[in-house]
């Protein structure tokens, strides 16, 4: 068998990864957890800022517990519907609860709005890392900006500063079966790309 090139490894490690939100009940061990933020830190930043802060919520924790009670509140407010708002909210609180990790990422803003954006850009980058090497171990990630975001007490409660800006909500976990290979949907690159 041919060795597979370091190219073909992390292309495929690439396109491999997807979304993931359904979990077994195995729990994530923390040294993963460490591990994967640990190549988070390697993304690319402009200026070496290191703009990016990392929340780890233990499955079980106190903190974890604080937060489900601020997404359950703030999805009772913001649900249109009045016969939906429980439901959406403990919906949105059990998922919440039940992820078996859970990291939140902030960035850091910059003394202007150019640094802001390119550290903003930069902890996006931190967290494609993340996904990638936690698909690696086996692990599924599915990054969010929804209900578990939008809570305006979050970021105090978190100990992060109200000047940060959220980049997301990583659920992680073991991917619940059935694992159906998803058939990834992407325009081709070309269609994409401009050669001049
Ligand atoms: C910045 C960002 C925010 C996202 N927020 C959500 C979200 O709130 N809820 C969700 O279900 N997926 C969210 N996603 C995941 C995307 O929907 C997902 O990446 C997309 O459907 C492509 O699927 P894939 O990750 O499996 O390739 C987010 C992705 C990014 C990059």
């Amino acid at each position: 068998m041919d060795t597979e090139s370091e190219f073909e490894l992390v292309s495929r490690v690439i396109k491999a990864r997807r979304t993931v939100r359904a979990f077994t009940a195995d729990k994530v061990a923390d040294s993963d957890i460490s591990e994967v933020i640990e190549t988070a830190v390697w993304a690319p930043n402009h200026r070496m800022t290191e703009p990016w802060r990392f929340y780890v919520l233990r499955n079980g924790g106190a903190k974890r517990a604080e937060v489900a009670q601020l997404i359950y509140d703030w999805t009772v407010r913001n649900t249109p519907n009045p016969n939906r708002k429980e439901s959406a909210a403990a919906e949105a609180r059990d998922e919440f609860l039940d992820a078996p990790a859970l990291i939140y990422a902030y960035s850091l803003p910059g003394p202007n709005a150019e640094i802001t954006e390119e550290n903003y850009s930069a902890t996006s980058c931190a967290v494609q890392n993340l996904m990638l090497s936690a698909h690696a171990k086996g692990l599924g990630v599915g990054w969010s900006t929804g209900k578990a975001c939008k809570p305006a007490e979050l970021a105090t409660l978190l100990g992060a500063d109200e000047s940060w800006k959220i980049v997301g909500c990583l659920f992680i976990g073991y991917q619940a079966p059935p694992v159906v290979p998803v058939v990834p949907v992407r325009a081709p690159a070309p269609s994409v790309t401009s050669w001049q």
